[in-house]
């Protein structure tokens, strides 16, 4: 057993409907590869570290991570608004926050990021970056306006570079690496779960 497959057998999903998500993201080619259980648990961790009350995700496709966000923001009493730009990716994840029990939680709406940021008003205390890799460094910068002091900037797939994954995709991620490390109003490191988070702390109001 590796060190992944030991930690495994201790993290349950905190919602039931999150096994039947993860069977699809195992499955499915015709969607994109969910944080998976590992940031899914860290989510959930740092909502109620934090007691987190306005969470932002970019980037829903079926709704796994949404699933682990909102659950936790179930029991901090907090909200989620979450942003996916594929019309029928869009509809599947309706369906799937309704089954997982959380539509008084989750706020879905369908769009594109880059344009939808642009409406959103208050602070948030968290957001999670999860859409198009080529968005990340074009959205650093209203994420960093829209997340409160101390909040948090979580970007996943971020260690795409050394995965080898093709420059297309890699090569964003590594600029958005170098962008939040150099920034003096964040605080940020790489965790190696999943794909990679980089998770920066807002230092300033
Ligand atoms: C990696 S998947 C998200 C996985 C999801 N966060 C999870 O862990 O279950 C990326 C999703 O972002 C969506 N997407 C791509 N570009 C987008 C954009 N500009 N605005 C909103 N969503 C976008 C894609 O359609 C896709 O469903």
């Amino acid at each position: 057993m590796n060190k992944l497959e030991y930690i495994e057998t201790f993290i349950n999903p905190d919602n039931d409907y999150l096994n039947e998500l993860q069977k699809q993201n195992d499955t499915r080619k015709d969607i994109q590869p969910s944080v998976g259980l590992h940031t899914g648990k860290m989510l959930g961790l740092l909502i109620r570290l934090m007691e987190a009350k306005r969470v932002l995700e970019f980037g829903t496709c079926i709704g796994y991570s949404a699933v682990w966000l909102g659950e936790a923001l179930k029991s901090t009493g907090g909200k989620l608004i979450t942003v996916e730009f594929d019309k029928d990716i869009y509809s599947e994840a309706k369906e799937n926050i309704e089954k997982a029990g959380l539509n008084s939680v989750v706020d879905l709406i369908h769009g594109d990021a880059s344009e939808v940021m642009n409406e959103l008003e208050g602070k948030f205390d968290m957001i999670l970056q999860d859409s198009a890799k080529t968005l990340y460094p074009q959205m650093i910068e209203k994420c960093i306006e829209l997340t409160r002091k101390n909040g948090l900037i979580i970007a996943d797939d971020t260690l795409f570079k050394p995965m080898g994954i093709p420059e297309k995709f890699s090569a964003p991620m590594d600029e958005y690496n170098r962008m939040v490390f150099s920034d003096e109003r964040l605080y940020s490191t790489i965790l190696p779960i999943g794909d990679g988070a980089t998770i920066s702390i807002k230092l300033c109001d």
